[in-house]
């Protein structure tokens, strides 16, 4: 490999509890500015930007590092970056007033903290204070709230280009105090930024969190802030063994479903290419996407070849969801819709494929076994099923979105959970299918297939 001309170091660590640290000075719009200078003056194949833990300067940050000249910069702010990248990447001269200090002032400097953490870190073990990653993820459902309560609110709509508290309080009749402490904590949490007063979307806010944005997200993420009253009762579940809070999903309220649908929608957009070119359409004329939910699959069998025809197999509730999408990617002619149960209703024949995605994970092994016979039944002689979930590894203990997964299904179905590859094959086999097999896919779930002899 061709070396870079330069290779900068820029540290981006984050420290819990507002201790000093290059993130709390501003490293990351520093590294984004950085980024676009460097692309900006055309020197992006001649200089690496790579992001680092501690340079051991935690007070003065942001830090970088360059090397191979081993030039150190401390205090580096957004405005200085063109100058910096200017002398420094394009004409070999160093930017002295923004140099960390004399070489050995600072790396007794660096040796002085050193010792400062290590001590610190000794202290803590001494006194059985929690490990910070341990303190983290419990304390995880914080963030979370925070973000989720934000999205029930609509509060990013109503921060729109900037407002103050009392402002985005009156828009959502809120309480203007505890609306004030919600957006100073969206400021931590980096989805807001605060000026004086003034609070302004972060761009990934509002790229995906405010009505009528390109990306607006707000309709599937409301399917989390359902969850989340489902995942409280979790204790409780586990010492019942089963849901606690179980409705059927065809009683379940138009605005549940909807969120529910529109979150499926969204994972689809990216993965239903991706699942369609490893599931292959070679001889495939006739689809069934059995609970194809939104239809985003079955419209992607239907656009990857023109003769294709698909049948979505969904509750009454959801079809006329489906029905929307379809008409708005203009398959109605060849992405059909029909209602039915499919733990009774017949599947109906003559298919080349059906394509069961995120059902398996409802069921029991049992009625997995059950579904996967009718989808046999279902089938032409060499026709297919192609099975997409999470897929667990033999001892269920990941991958972690799995193994997460399978509590999801706890808390809100009465018999389901993730299941292994050897779960999957078994059930396939078991139904009559040959030529069973994994085709991995990128992402948390992978697809199993199975050929009817
Ligand atoms: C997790 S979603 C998956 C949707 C879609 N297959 C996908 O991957 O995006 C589960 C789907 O199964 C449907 N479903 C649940 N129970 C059903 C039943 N008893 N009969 C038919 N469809 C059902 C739901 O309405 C929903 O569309």
């Amino acid at each position: 490999m061709e070396a870079f001309r330069h290779h900068v170091y820029v540290c981006d660590q984050k420290k819990p509890d507002g201790a000093p640290c290059c993130s709390a000075n501003g490293s990351p719009r520093v590294i984004e500015a950085l980024r676009r200078e460097i692309g900006r003056q055309g020197l992006g194949a001649h200089v690496q930007v790579t992001t680092c833990g501690s340079l051991g300067l935690c007070e003065r940050g942001p830090n970088m590092v360059v090397y191979p000249e081993g030039v150190w910069y401390s205090r580096v702010r957004p405005e200085d970056v063109p100058e910096l990248v200017r002398e420094h990447f394009a004409n070999n001269t160093v930017v002295e007033r923004l140099l960390s200090g004399d070489q050995h002032a600072v790396r007794a400097e660096i040796d002085g903290n050193a010792q400062k953490r290590l001590a610190a870190f000794r202290a803590r073990d001494e006194a059985g204070v929690l490990p910070d990653d341990l303190q983290q993820a419990i304390r995880g459902f914080q963030d979370s709230r925070v973000l989720l309560t934000a999205i029930e609110l609509d509060l990013f709509s109503a921060v729109g280009t900037g407002a103050d508290a009392t402002a985005v309080a009156g828009r959502l009749r809120t309480d203007p105090r505890a609306t004030e402490s919600l957006l100073n904590a969206l400021v931590a949490l980096e989805v807001l930024e605060k000026r004086d007063s003034r609070f302004t979307n972060t761009p990934a806010a509002a790229r995906y969190l405010v009505d009528g944005a390109p990306d607006d997200s707000r309709a599937a993420l409301m399917h989390t802030a359902h969850l989340w009253a489902r995942w409280s009762t979790l204790t409780e579940c586990v010492r019942r063994g089963t849901s606690v809070t179980y409705t059927e999903m065809a009683d379940r309220d138009d605005e549940w479903t909807r969120a529910f649908i529109a979150a499926m929608h969204k994972n689809a957009a990216f993965r239903a290419p991706l699942v369609v070119r490893a599931i292959g359409l070679e001889g495939v004329r006739r689809v069934l996407d059995l609970g194809g939910g939104s239809g985003a699959y079955a419209i992607a069998f239907a656009q990857a070849q023109s003769a294709l025809t698909a049948d979505i197999f969904d509750l009454a509730t959801v079809v006329p969801l489906a029905e929307g999408h379809i008409a708005d990617a203009r398959f109605a002619g060849r992405v059909k819709t029909r209602i039915g149960d499919l733990r009774k209703d017949d599947y109906g024949a003559g298919y080349d494929l059906v394509f069961i995605s995120a059902i398996c994970h409802m069921n029991t092994p049992d009625e997995n076994r059950a579904m996967l016979a009718r989808a046999f039944k279902a089938l032409s002689p060499s026709g297919r099923v192609a099975v997409q979930d999470f897929i667990l590894n033999m001892d269920k203990t990941g991958p972690k979105a799995g193994a997460l997964f399978a509590l999801n299904m706890l808390v809100g179905t009465r018999g389901g959970s993730a299941y292994s590859e050897a779960e999957y094959a078994e059930w396939l086999r078991g139904a009559g299918f040959q030529e069973v097999e994994r085709l991995r896919l990128p992402g948390p779930t992978g697809l199993m297939v199975g050929r009817r002899p």
